[in-house]
């Protein structure tokens, strides 16, 4: 390998809290939105919960010690909400406290960074029961949890995440139906996106104030949106695409203004009764444009879209089946060089990282308890190599953490899709390194102190 990182990037893997803890009513953890809706029928598709998950709860020494052993100098987490506040507002749950500061204590003896996020999607249910992200009264809400985290971890903790997607949760959760909370009402997915930005914005100078020097962002997913032909009505699908998905978000954050031709969309298809969002009010949008230090950016794939008969977005798959992922998408290294290069040009963020990338295969521990999986061995392999070319493009990219450090709890499909660098056998919870956990190690060395042989990609891990 020619090209590295550059001094101090961070280099790892993410989990987080609902995909992975599992320990769901111990501890004093509370009941959260994906802990409800995982219990009715028909939500997930293989009819999971993530009851026990990985069992990360009282396996994170184990965990821990798999970070180490892949070479990461870095580890994105999230903080279970209702773990720290199980009804989601009053005392705060000491026991969930105690379990991130050991677990943050335990990263930092074993020189890995730990890179937080507040918000991965599992509100507690109390407060969905009060409106949830609907509701404005969540935003004091998640200042609240933000307080208490930060207070207890802040002088350790250096870097935080306010929010995880806010895409998702406002349109799988409460537009599509497909994740927690399962509404489908667009007009409410428009207040979500509104009230998860706005508390993004709030939680800022608490974060701040309790973690000195700090540095502190929010993660957004990202996918470059491209017209499958010429005409006008395929790049006016793709438009609207990027306009929901990317801009919706991206404007305000950095242009302290929603997208007008998305608000116009949004008007003619009944979502909005005019141009004025009855949502916002005087200084939201200054709050949500404070300045980051960083952008968190997950990605995936790209988007080819054609115009659907009311001229929707509608995907056209890229490549034979085979060729895709697990989750059905198309394997595509150079869009995440697009997106970043797009982003440096067009919004600025101080830093980029990317904190999500990675991809799901049916894998399998053979006769031998080997886990061959080339194909993320390959995808792994190609967006570092598309990390490196934003950089050399100069965008400020300071880390790339791996989707995931173990397969878990894939929201609404379950355990199928394994996305991990390390197989979890669910019955068992016994963690298997794939190859493509050698193959990070290998990578993660060879960015340390260049001309390490490559012998080491076949040591064996655990
Ligand atoms: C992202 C989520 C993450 C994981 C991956 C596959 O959208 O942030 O939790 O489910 O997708």
């Amino acid at each position: 390998m020619s090209r590295r990182f550059p001094e101090g990037f961070l280099l790892g893997a993410a989990t987080s809290a609902q995909q992975i803890e599992g320990g769901a009513r111990e501890g004093g953890r509370g009941e959260s939105v994906w802990d409800r809706f995982a219990s009715v029928p028909g939500n997930v598709e293989d009819g999971s919960t993530p009851e026990v998950a990985c069992d990360h709860f009282h396996r994170w020494r184990e965990d821990v010690g798999l970070l180490r052993e892949i070479g990461a100098n870095a580890y994105r987490f999230s903080i279970g909400w209702s773990r720290v506040l199980p009804e989601g507002r009053g005392a705060p749950n000491t026991a969930g406290l105690d379990f991130y500061d050991a677990l943050v204590d335990g990263l930092l003896a074993a020189g890995i960074t730990p890179f937080a996020t507040l918000n991965h999607w599992d509100l507690p249910q109390a407060l969905d029961e009060r409106g949830g992200w609907g509701s404005r009264a969540t935003v004091p809400a998640f200042l609240d949890f933000t307080d208490v985290v930060t207070a207890r971890l802040g002088d350790r903790v250096k870097h935080w995440v306010t929010h995880n997607e806010p895409w998702c949760i406002a349109t799988l959760g409460y537009e599509e139906g497909r994740h927690a909370p399962g509404r489908r009402d667009p007009a409410e997915a428009l207040r979500v996106s509104h009230h998860l930005l706005l508390s993004h914005g709030r939680a800022l100078p608490v974060v701040r104030a309790n973690a000195p020097g700090a540095r502190v962002g929010i993660v957004l997913i990202l996918t470059p949106a491209e017209p499958a032909g010429p005409g006008e009505a395929d790049r006016d699908a793709a438009r609207r695409l990027d306009g929901s998905f990317n801009r919706w978000y991206l404007e305000p954050l950095y242009r302290a203004r929603y997208p007008g031709d998305v608000i116009a969309d949004r008007v003619r298809r009944g979502h909005l009764e005019s141009t004025e969002l009855p949502f916002v009010q005087p200084g939201d949008l200054e709050t949500i444009a404070t300045p980051t230090d960083f952008l968190g950016v997950n990605y995936y794939s790209r988007a080819v879209v054609k115009a659907g008969p009311g001229g929707e977005p509608v995907g056209v798959p890229q490549g034979p089946p085979e060729e895709r992922t697990e989750m059905g998408w198309e394997v595509h290294p150079a869009g995440l060089t697009d997106v970043l290069v797009r982003l440096a040009r067009e919004y600025g963020p101080r830093a980029i990282l990317v904190t999500e990338s990675g991809a799901a295969f049916p894998d399998a521990v053979d006769g031998a308890g080997h886990v061959a999986d080339p194909r993320r061995v390959e995808y792994l392999r190609g967006h570092f190599e598309a990390a490196l070319d934003a950089i050399e493009a100069g965008v400020p990219l300071e880390g790339f953490f791996v989707w995931s450090l173990l397969d878990n709890f894939e929201w609404g499909q379950g355990y199928r899709p394994r996305f991990g660098l390390y197989h979890v056998d669910f019955a068992t919870q016994r963690r298997t390194a794939k190859d493509s956990a050698r193959y990070f190690r290998e990578f993660a060395a060879a960015q340390a102190a260049p001309g390490v042989p490559s012998s080491l990609s076949t040591r064996r891990l655990t």
